[in-house]
C-alpha cells in the first residue's frame, strides 16, 4: 500500500522557478508518467520525491506522512536512472544483493531475494556474470533488480530505457509493463517519449515549463486534450492546429479555414456548444486520421489540392492545400497517386477539437 501525494510544490535554483505550483494524487499501485519535453521538470520533481532534492514550498505525503524532511534513505523508495550505474567489479548477483547488504538481513535471505528478482527479471542465468559482460538492455535489467529487490514503497524511473535503441526500447517496454502487473508497486515514470507514456501509464501527467498541462489516462490525453501544447504533444503525427471562422446556415454549421471558399460542413449543433465562440479567436484541431478523403466528390466534401505525400508504410500522411492553409490527412497507402492530384477532403466532427486561441484551452466541445 503506497499512495504518495504532492501538494503545492514549488522549486527555484536560485531565481529560476522550475516546479510552479504542482498538486497531484498517486494511487497505491498507480503507474503514472511523467512526460514533458528535456527541460520541463520532470526529473526535478521525481528527485523530491525521492529525497535527491529539496523543495522550496509544498508538501510530499506519503501514505499520507509528510516526507519533505526526511532523508533520502528514510523514505524507502527506489530510484532507477537512464545511465545504469552498476558496480564494475562485482558479479550480477552482488550487484542486485547490494543493498541488502547494508540491512541486517541474513545470508541465506539476502539470496533467496535476489534468486526471485532475477527470476521475475528472466536474468538467472546472468547471475555470476560481470557487468561488462552483459547487453544495454541486461545492464537496465539488473539496476531494476537492484531497485527492486528492497521491496521499495515506490518504484522511481527517470527515462529508463531512453539509453537503449529502438528494439530493445520497446522490448523493455514491454517487460516493465510485465513486471509492474506482476510486482504492483507504485511507479512513477519519466520520459519525452509519448509513445512510451502511452503504452506504459495507467495515467499520464504532461508536463510544460514547470506547470502541468493535462493529467489523465492516455485515452484522456489523447482523445480529450485541455489545451493546445498537449494536443500538438500527444500523437504522431502531430494533430492539424489551424485558425477557424465559423458560420451558421439553417440546417448546419460550415467551418472555415486559411479564407478557401466554402469550408467544411459541420452538425449546427456546433454553434451551440462553441458558446459564443462563432467568429475569431477560434482555433480547430483535427488528427491527420480526422480528416477524410475521397477522390470523388460527395456531400460534405469540399475539393482540395494534394501536396507533398509521405509514405509511411501502412499508411500515407498527404499534404492538403486548404486555401492559404494545409491540412495533413492519413489515407490508404497510395490512395492519393500524387502531387498535384484533385481529391475530396472533410472533416470528421466526431473528431474535432476546439480551442480558445488566446488561452490555448479546450472548448471540450464535443459533437
Ligand atoms: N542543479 C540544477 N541547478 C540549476 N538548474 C537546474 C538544476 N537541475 C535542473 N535545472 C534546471 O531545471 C529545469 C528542469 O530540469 P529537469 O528537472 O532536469 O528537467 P527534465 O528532467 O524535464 O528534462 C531545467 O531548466 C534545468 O536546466
Ligand atoms: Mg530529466
Amino acid at each position: 500500500m503506497t499512495q504518495i501525494e504532492l501538494r503545492g510544490i514549488e522549486k527555484f535554483f536560485g531565481a529560476v522557478q522550475v516546479i510552479h505550483n504542482l498538486n497531484l494524487a498517486i494511487a497505491d499501485n498507480e503507474f503514472i508518467v511523467l512526460l514533458g519535453q528535456s527541460g520541463c521538470g520532470k526529473t526535478t520533481t521525481l528527485r523530491a520525491i525521492a529525497g535527491l532534492e529539496t523543495i522550496d514550498k509544498g508538501d510530499i505525503l506519503i501514505d499520507g506522512k509528510a516526507v519533505q524532511h526526511l532523508k533520502a534513505a528514510d523514505r524507502d523508495i527506489a530510484m532507477v536512472f537512464q545511465s545504469f550505474s552498476l558496480y564494475p567489479h562485482m558479479n550480477v548477483f552482488e550487484n542486485i544483493a547490494f543493498p541488502l547488504r547494508a540491512t541486517r538481513m541474513g545470508s541465506g535471505e539476502v539470496d533467496k531475494a535476489v534468486r526471485e528478482v532475477a527470476r521475475v527479471l528472466r536474468i538467472s542465468d546472468l547471475l555470476e556474470k560481470k557487468p561488462s559482460a552483459l547487453s544495454g538492455g541486461d545492464m537496465q535489467r539488473v539496476a531494476i533488480g537492484r531497485a527492486l529487490v528492497r521491496r521499495p514503497k515506490a518504484m522511481l524511473m527517470d527515462e529508463p530505457i531512453g539509453a537503449l535503441d529502438a528494439k530493445l526500447r520497446e522490448e523493455m517496454r514491454a517487460e516493465i509493463k510485465r513486471l509492474h502487473v506482476k510486482q504492483g508497486s507504485t511507479t512513477i515514470y519519466v520520459t519525452h517519449d509519448q509513445i512510451e507514456a502511452m503504452s506504459l501509464a495507467d495515467r499520464i501527467v504532461i508536463m510544460h515549463e514547470g506547470f502541468i498541462q493535462q493529467v489523465g489516462t492516455p485515452d484522456d490525453v489523447y482523445s480529450r486534450p485541455a489545451n493546445l501544447f498537449v494536443a500538438q504533444f500527444v500523437g504522431s503525427p502531430v494533430m492539424n492546429i489551424v485558425e477557424a471562422g465559423v458560420a451558421g446556415e439553417a440546417n448546419a454549421a460550415r467551418v472555415s479555414i486559411g479564407e478557401a471558399p466554402g469550408g467544411f460542413e459541420f452538425p449546427r449543433e456546433l454553434l451551440s456548444k462553441l458558446n459564443g465562440h462563432s467568429s475569431g479567436g477560434l482555433t480547430l484541431g483535427i488528427r491527420p486520421e480526422g480528416v477524410l478523403v475521397r477522390r470523388e466528390a460527395a456531400p460534405g466534401y469540399m475539393p482540395v489540392e494534394a501536396q507533398i505525400i509521405e509514405p509511411l508504410g501502412s499508411f500515407d500522411i498527404v499534404d492538403l492545400k486548404v486555401g492559404s492553409k494545409m491540412l495533413r490527412a492519413r489515407t490508404k497507402a497510395g490512395y492519393v497517386s500524387g502531387p498535384g492530384e484533385k481529391v475530396h477532403a472533410r472533416i470528421d466532427p466526431e473528431q474535432a477539437h476546439f480551442f480558445d486561441t488566446a488561452s490555448g484551452k479546450s472548448l471540450g466541445v464535443r459533437l
